[in-house]
């Protein structure tokens, strides 16, 4: 496997040559990632070329317009789905909400949902309010230990009044990649749709989402080098059994069916940078040069083969420390590089020291308090969080270990 090109990666990102910010390693990516250079130049031209509305008979709204279809063709292609199973909203949390509604719309009292406590609350808390609509809501628990979940706990919740299943892809505290493929399957075999929260996975690489299998994938776009939109796939058949939640007249546009806001056409637009970035990378790294789909799982490898290796040493210097208890596992290879610290004393006061030795990063309990709660770490006090991408160096690696090494 070829080693990804630090430095071409960096200088893909205005950030790491932005005077305010040497010096500075950023290990809050989770949060939020650096933006692409090909996303600034595509919301900048919008803005400055083509802020008129769009898909309108003059040659700016058709740029316009013909910008905002290419992102989602572009994307759609790299997750290995229909152009019209991608939409674009606000934010996950709110793609959830209107998903939710749908859902809500559509079952029948006494029907049930399976819901996870490893989750982030945005994939939680909008399907456990359909309580109110009398729908079971089942707790899918992790291991208070381990933070694991178990697929075999899964199977023992599923029975025919169950019609979803949501899971995280990986959870923004946990870290640990579950098994979407198996559990999907496992779901699906009970007469269950699949809902999966992605946000934590995909910065990590875009996963081919129509061969993991879920129903619905979500992730957000200002974690993955782009705006800020929620990205929502939703495979045609759940999406055309559920009902509209559009206006009634677009409700036979499949990727408007579950967006019924007035969409952000600059970011939308801006979103097909994502892909531009995907492309260089496999192009850069002799990756495939053409087919969407075999680039993104090229790049996918690259960034994960770099994080992989950057990650190891990581957690081999915190998972024996006294005083720190390293939330999921400790090998690099089943984890994203997004590793909480339960430090037993509040973790903002931690992130705030850290700050002060040049590491940007933060504490908290990252809206993952079902989480935390039930490994018994106390969400007042929050976990320490550092994450990284593939355009971490090793240097920013070692000023965090150097950080860590005085804070902890
Ligand atoms: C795992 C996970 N899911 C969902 C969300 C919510 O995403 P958004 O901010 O787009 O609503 C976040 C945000 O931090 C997250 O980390």
């Amino acid at each position: 496997m070829t080693a990804l090109d630090i430095d071409f990666v960096r200088a893909q990102f205005p950030a790491f040559a932005e005077p305010s910010l040497q010096g500075q390693a950023f290990f809050e990516n989770a949060g939020g990632s650096y933006t692409c250079q090909p996303v600034i130049d595509r919301l900048t031209r919008f803005y400055t070329q083509r802020k008129v509305q769009p898909y309108a008979p003059y040659e700016a709204s058709r740029l316009a317009g013909a910008e905002m279809d290419e992102a989602r063709a572009r994307m759609a292609a790299i997750l290995g789905v229909e152009t019209d199973e991608l939409s674009f909203g606000p934010s996950t949390t709110q793609n959830t909400y209107v998903l939710a509604q749908a859902f809500r719309q559509w079952m029948n009292p006494g029907e049930a949902i399976i819901v996870t406590n490893q989750d982030h609350e945005a994939n939680s808390g909008p399907w456990r309010r359909l309580v109110e609509a009398g729908i079971e809501v089942r707790e899918w628990k992790i291991d208070p230990e381990t933070g694991s979940l178990n697929p075999q706990d899964l199977e023992n919740l599923l029975d025919e009044k169950t019609r979803l299943v949501c899971f995280p892809h990986c959870s923004n505290v946990v870290g640990e990649i579950n098994p979407v493929t198996e559990i999907t399957a496992i779901a699906h075999a009970a007469g269950a749709f699949v809902c999966v929260d992605g946000v934590s996975y995909a910065p990590h690489g875009f996963p081919n989402v129509g061969d993991l299998g879920p129903d619905i994938y979500l992730f957000s776009a200002y974690k993955t080098y782009g705006p800020h939109q929620g990205c929502m796939v939703i495979r045609r058949a759940l999406g055309e059994l559920l009902p509209n939640q559009a206006h009634y007249f677009n409700g036979d546009t499949l990727y408007k069916r579950f967006t019924p806001a007035g969409p952000d056409h600059a970011q939308i637009a801006a979103s097909a940078g994502m892909a531009d970035y995907i492309s260089l990378l496999s192009t850069h790294h002799g990756g495939p040069t053409e087919g969407a789909a075999a680039q993104g799982a090229f790049a996918h490898d690259l960034m994960r083969d770099h994080e992989v290796a950057l990650l190891q040493p990581v957690l081999d210097a915190v998972k024996n420390r006294n005083a720190v208890r390293l939330l999921g596992p400790s090998e690099a290879t089943r984890r994203a590089p997004t590793v909480a610290l339960a430090l037993g004393r509040p973790a903002a006061a931690v992130a705030a020291e850290l700050a002060a030795h040049g590491v940007m990063a933060g504490g908290g309990d990252f809206y993952a308090v079902r989480a935390l709660q039930a490994m018994g770490v106390d969400p007042d006090q929050g976990v320490l969080r550092v994450s990284f991408t593939h355009y971490t160096s090793q240097l920013e690696i070692d000023q965090l270990l150097n950080a860590l090494d005085r804070v902890l």
